[in-house]
């Protein structure tokens, strides 16, 4: 539903004649375009688009800006997003002439200065892993798991063992199950135990010697880090898997300990979560993957070697799985993670992590009172907490609270995921807020509580949409446009 707030479409702003721009009359012989371009190939009638004149342009874009929440505008605790306020330092260095005038056809001699910038970043997310090798190359989280299950597969095909299974607990994101199949295994789900950890006796249910890889998240997605890790680590290994590390949730960790170290042999990270990556809009994005030593010969062509002082991309790598993206990856975003790695250093990121926990857990202390957190009273960088008694009490959802949200001007948490939590909302406020900003978020939650159901379950009140029906939204949505 739109309210008298919400911008007309620009179909329906447009009007036949009008014009952003004006050209001065052509001075040269026009040319048909039927000369240019084989008759299949034209379109009978130019396509209906809509007429405007540049303020109208301008301000239909500028309003509709003003009704998106962003990072840059309102405080974002999607929890499992990891909505950081990302500095504007690393776009501005992105957008350098030395960086965006670069042509990834050109010949590797003239793109030494980038190839150093990309072997530094490697070098960098490699430390951070505890794993040796890295590479740059898929696009986003999802086909970083793509591919190091692909290299996991070429690792096992190696040995002569066939190994058809792939195992992830009942509470990882949706990207691990359809990575695995992807890569053509089998997917079996471990369950989990109420506090959200794997449950040890269905793992060594379901680990045999047919299982590749078993996916986790660590920190989980209830915002725990399961300190069986090592244990779990062992049992895989014993057998002859491999454990690959979900780097979603890097942001509570970095520093601090390393999914190498917990014996990870594969992880990818996602810098639109932990190093001012842009977020949304389906990218760009990036998903670098650091593996163990074994694993290295296998990692996507072309590799970045080093020879001397000079930078080779190499593609004579007669193990590798192959190229999994065109040229060396989404390099803009490569640049960011750069500049952010080396803007805070390891000091520096340490605090980031330890930052977060504390915003996390600073907040889960200020409103589990009411909206208490079935995992217990401390967490790594995100918590979930439980809207059921409000719900029981007053008849008023997570759902009524996060869209009531919205006209106290704060982003709506994650709410009902993961399903273990009954009316779950997932509040990750990250290390960017300040305490002020929690409070006053706390605050706005408490506020919330003991406002009329009614006016909840209307909610929210002051934005241009009210409540979209978000299923069919995703499910239909408008393609089509009105040509006058
Ligand atoms: C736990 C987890 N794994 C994997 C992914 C997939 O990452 P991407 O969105 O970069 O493909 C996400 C994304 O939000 C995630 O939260």
């Amino acid at each position: 539903m739109r309210n008298a707030r919400a911008t007309q479409l620009l179909f329906e702003l447009a009007r036949p004649g009008r014009r952003s721009a004006q050209l001065p009359a052509c001075d040269v012989p026009e040319v048909p375009l039927d000369d240019l371009l084989p008759a299949e190939a034209l379109s009978p009638a130019p396509p209906p688009l809509p007429e405007l004149s540049e303020p109208e342009l301008v301000r239909h874009f500028t309003n509709l800006s003003t009704q998106n929440m962003s990072v840059d505008t309102h405080f974002y605790p999607l929890g499992s997003c990891t909505m950081k306020y990302n500095p504007k330092r690393n776009e501005r260095l992105a957008s350098l002439p030395g960086m965006i005038d670069l042509h990834p056809y050109q010949p590797s001699a003239t793109l030494q200065g980038l190839l150093e910038l990309l072997d530094g970043l490697q070098q960098m997310l490699a430390e951070i892993a505890g794993l040796p090798a890295v590479s740059l190359q898929p696009a986003a989280g999802a086909q970083g798991e793509l591919t190091s299950l692909l290299i996991a597969a070429a690792h096992f095909r190696t040995l002569g063992q066939k190994r058809t299974k792939v195992l992830t607990p009942d509470s990882a994101h949706g990207t691990n199950p359809a990575s695995a199949a992807m890569a053509g295994f089998d997917t079996v789900q471990v369950k989990s135990t109420p506090a959200g950890f794997v449950e040890m006796e269905d793992l060594a249910a379901k680990l045999d010697d047919s299982v590749a890889v078993f996916m986790i998240t660590n920190p989980n997605t209830l915002g725990m880090f399961d300190r069986q890790i090592g244990e779990i680590a062992k049992r895989v290994h014993d057998l002859g898997g491999l454990l690959y590390l979900d780097g979603a949730n890097m942001n509570a960790i970095l520093g601090i300990t390393r999914p190498g170290d917990f014996g990870a042999d594969m992880m990818h990270f996602n810098p639109h979560k932990t190093f001012s990556g842009p977020h949304g809009g389906g990218g760009p994005g990036a998903g670098p993957i650091a593996v163990s030593e074994a694993l290295a010969p296998y990692l996507p062509v072309p590799v970045i070697v080093r020879d001397g002082d000079r930078y080779e991309l190499e593609y004579d790598r007669p193990q590798s799985i192959g190229r999994v993206r065109s040229f060396f990856g989404n390099v803009g975003v490569l640049v960011r993670s750069y500049c952010y790695l080396r803007t805070h250093g390891p000091e520096g990121l340490r605090r980031v992590s330890e930052n977060a926990v504390l915003n996390a857990n600073y907040l889960l202390s200020k409103v589990k009172h009411i909206f208490p957190v079935p995992q217990g009273d401390r967490c790594m960088h995100e918590f979930v907490a439980s809207g059921a008694r409000l719900k029981s009490d007053r008849g008023v959802s997570a759902m009524d609270v996060a869209k009531r949200l919205l006209d106290y001007g704060f982003h709506a948490p994650t709410v009902y995921f993961p399903p273990i939590v009954r009316e779950a909302m997932m509040i990750e406020p990250t290390e960017t807020e300040t305490k002020e900003t929690l409070d006053a978020f706390a605050e706005t939650l408490f506020r919330i509580t003991e406002e009329p159901p009614d006016l909840l379950c209307e909610a929210p009140h002051t934005t241009s949409i009210s409540r979209p029906d978000e299923v069919r939204a995703a499910r239909q949505p408008v393609m089509s446009w009105r040509a006058e």
